[in-house]
């Protein structure tokens, strides 16, 4: 069954009473722009309709009350401890903004949602801005789109991985209907709208996170920066990411030319893609999408046995204009572009074809660009 905001406003009633504030906050999904964004490079992303659900209010107690709906866990969560999984994140967020809170004050949370974790659709980043925001309201700090995109990305970095601003850019900025073009140099935008009419984007999870994907993405943001000192010993004039052209790539050798190479052809491929999904141009649109995969796996090294079993699958059916991993990459999804009328035999071919090759169970369901943190009032 999936969870909705109902549930957890029920369940919050039964608990705590009436909750003061109650959200949806949505995953994101990214159309083309990977591992561009720490690379003060472009990105494409929408936000998703899968949601994590918040119902919450303030407390007097000592400690704040954390109910997992979806893991049926509760934690009483004191923000100066040590914690794994979503509450690290939560204690993350109460740290952040623990002088902001005045007294001592808590709150009585109960989340839940239909956004799978760990698949590379950024649920602990919805996790960290939905909290955020509830924190915000419930506490009436009333922090600006900028500071909750801030506060995400610290408790974040906090805990371990040196992440880019997209998914949090995205969770809290979304709108309906339109991908966002973020320019992650400056950080400004253009929404654009699409209708992919009888095309939908799909997300094939392979759900699996292989182990060293946290370090293995460090890595590569270690290795794009000692390529960009290194063009700069030798060329002054390129000030920023964004400066490095084709030609400089041959002041590069072995890992660091092949990633940069990939960032650079990246984000040409995201300008082009961006007038091809206004004009509605799908087949060239997954063309690029295939590119990019190729690009991530052979360039850049961040693909793995699985997403390359879905991607290559996906790319050989005449009816899916393109494919390739999403994400940080080491597993979690593949977004594809696919007709709506065959895709549930499609789809279903190809669970039967990777339960066969890897034993688990595909997960797959069709995106739709969504609006960022909604707040029901
Ligand atoms: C993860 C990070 C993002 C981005 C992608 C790769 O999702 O959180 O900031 O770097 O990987 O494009």
């Amino acid at each position: 069954m999936e969870m909705t905001l109902e549930h957890c406003v029920d369940l919050f009633n039964n608990k705590f009473g009436v909750p003061a504030v109650q959200l949806s906050v949505p995953g994101r999904a990214n159309i083309i722009g990977e591992h561009t964004d720490y690379n003060q490079g472009f990105v494409l992303p929408f936000a998703i309709d899968k949601y994590i659900f918040f119902a919450a209010s303030k407390s007097d107690e000592i400690s704040s009350q954390i109910y997992s709906l979806n893991l049926d866990q509760s934690v009483s969560i004191d923000p100066d401890k040590r914690y794994e999984g979503f509450a690290k994140f939560m204690a993350g967020c109460l740290k952040v903004l623990g002088e902001n809170i005045e007294g001592d004050q808590s709150v009585n949370v109960v989340f839940g949602g239909n956004l799978p974790i760990g698949a590379g659709i950024s649920s602990s980043s919805a996790l960290c801005c939905g909290f955020l925001e509830v924190l915000s309201r419930l506490f009436e700090l009333n922090l600006s789109a900028e500071e909750i995109l801030k506060l995400a990305i610290s408790v974040e970095r906090g805990a371990g991985v040196e992440g880019g601003i997209m998914d949090q850019f995205t969770i809290i900025n979304a709108k309906e209907n339109r991908a966002i073009l973020l320019d992650c140099l400056d950080d400004s935008i253009k929404y654009v709208p699409f209708d992919l009419k009888e095309y939908s984007f799909v997300i094939f999870d392979t759900k699996v996170a292989h182990n060293l994907a946290d370090t293995a993405y460090n890595d590569r943001v270690k290795t794009c920066r000692s390529a960009l000192q290194r063009i700069q010993a030798v060329e002054k004039s390129v000030a920023n990411f964004r400066a490095i052209k084709r030609n400089h790539l041959q002041l590069l050798e072995g890992k660091e030319r092949e990633r940069i190479e990939h960032v650079v052809n990246e984000n040409e491929r995201v300008l082009v893609a961006v007038d091809l999904l206004e004009s509605g141009d799908v087949q060239s649109l997954g063309k690029l999408i295939n590119q990019s995969h190729a690009s991530l796996r052979d360039l850049y090294e961040v693909s793995c046995n699985e997403l390359d079993f879905i991607a290559a699958f996906l790319q050989g059916k005449a009816s899916v204009a393109g494919a390739r991993m999403m994400g940080g990459g080491f597993g979690g999804s593949v977004i594809a572009l696919m007709r709506k009328d065959n895709l549930e035999s499609i789809a279903k071919e190809l669970a039967l074809k990777y339960k066969a090759a890897f034993n688990i169970q595909l997960r797959y369901f069709r995106v739709n660009p969504s609006d960022g943190i909604i707040e029901r009032r």
